[in-house]
């Protein structure tokens, strides 16, 4: 990356994990048309935001998924084999899992979240409550190949990969992900996954653009921790969050538009925007059945079995390693 030396020598005086976010915020800021990536949206703040977007009534995905699962718990659990170990990629609270391990016997669970702490903390609670389980939490970034532990080698894998994280990654970078998740759960393996669904967009734009404004905080809360972790200085009342969906890509995209000309100072580096500019900083992708069928096929994966709730709003598919 093209940092001045000064800037540079600021980002390497940070602790590694803010180091990391320095360079992608100011790589991200530098482009042309600037972005931001939406994995910084969830720092302590932004993961309580989060939880209050899942129980607006303008959001659907996390209330229809959970209905979902409640419902074919059964029919999902039974594709699970008994000696099966479950890996969750992104293992956050444990509400989806439960459903799972309620509706049937599994072995092993092996949470994977980059939050070390956290996903210890949940097991030890879902240890308290499925004493039979066993439960080898994973603390990796699960975008990247890593080792399950030596414990579960010898068992079936059936991965877990809920809450429609997947429409955060473009395309091609979802079919990539979804082979990863192959290459590490190895031969014979199964993956639960949920997809949210294209809809009509008088149905999706409320959805990330809520009467409440707590999607509006979740988007602006980005440049909140900017200015919390970087030494930023970013006027929040200059920036609006604006949400669209684009039809030809099939995505609702997140922005934090620009309310006027202005400059703001980050890390000592200093960045500039027109009235009116934004920055991206989520895509939202949204699969139609076949379309996903078709991400799937091309990353390994067949379809075996797919659910979604009556109106047809969201979807949770089995799939099968080729
Ligand atoms: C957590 C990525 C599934 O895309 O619906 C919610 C994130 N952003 N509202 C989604 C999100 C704005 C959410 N995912």
């Amino acid at each position: 990356m093209n940092m001045h030396v000064d800037v540079r020598n600021r980002v390497h005086q940070l602790d590694p994990q803010t180091q990391n976010f320095a360079t992608d915020i100011l790589e991200g800021l530098s482009q042309p048309r600037k972005t931001l990536p939406p994995k910084y949206f969830y720092d302590d703040l932004g993961s309580e935001l989060f939880v209050g977007i899942t129980k607006l009534p303008e959001y659907y995905p996390t209330r229809t998924e959970l209905g979902i699962l409640r419902a074919r718990a059964g029919e999902i659990a039974a594709l699970i084999p008994p000696d099966a170990a479950l890996v969750e990629f992104g293992a956050g609270a444990t509400t989806k899992i439960r459903l799972l391990l309620e509706a049937r016997d599994i072995a092993a669970y092996v949470p994977v979240d980059i939050s070390g702490d956290f996903i210890a903390a949940q097991a030890e609670e879902l240890c308290a409550d499925f004493p039979e389980l066993a439960v080898y939490p994973v603390a990796a970034d699960f975008t990247a190949p890593f080792a399950l532990p030596e414990a579960v080698r010898d068992r079936p894998k059936v991965g877990f990969f809920p809450g429609s994280t997947l429409g955060n990654f473009e395309p091609h970078e979802a079919a990539e992900l979804l082979r990863t998740f192959r290459d590490i759960l190895g031969e014979g393996a199964r993956l639960i996954v949920g997809v949210d669904l294209e809809k009509d967009e008088r149905l999706l734009v409320p959805a990330y653009d809520d009467a409440a404004g707590v999607t509006a905080e979740f988007n602006l809360n980005l440049l909140a921790r900017i200015n919390r972790e970087l030494g930023g200085d970013i006027d929040l009342r200059a920036f609006k969050h604006r949400a669209v969906y684009n039809r030809d890509q099939h995505r609702i995209e997140m922005h934090l538009v620009s309310q006027r000309d202005q400059t703001v100072r980050i890390l000592g580096e200093r960045f500039t925007f027109t009235a009116g500019e934004s920055i991206h900083t989520e895509n939202s992708y949204k699969y139609s059945l076949p379309r996903f069928r078709d991400l799937a096929e091309q990353a390994g994966w067949s379809l075996q079995q797919s659910w979604m709730d009556d109106d047809g709003l969201f979807s949770v598919h089995a799939l099968q390693a080729n």
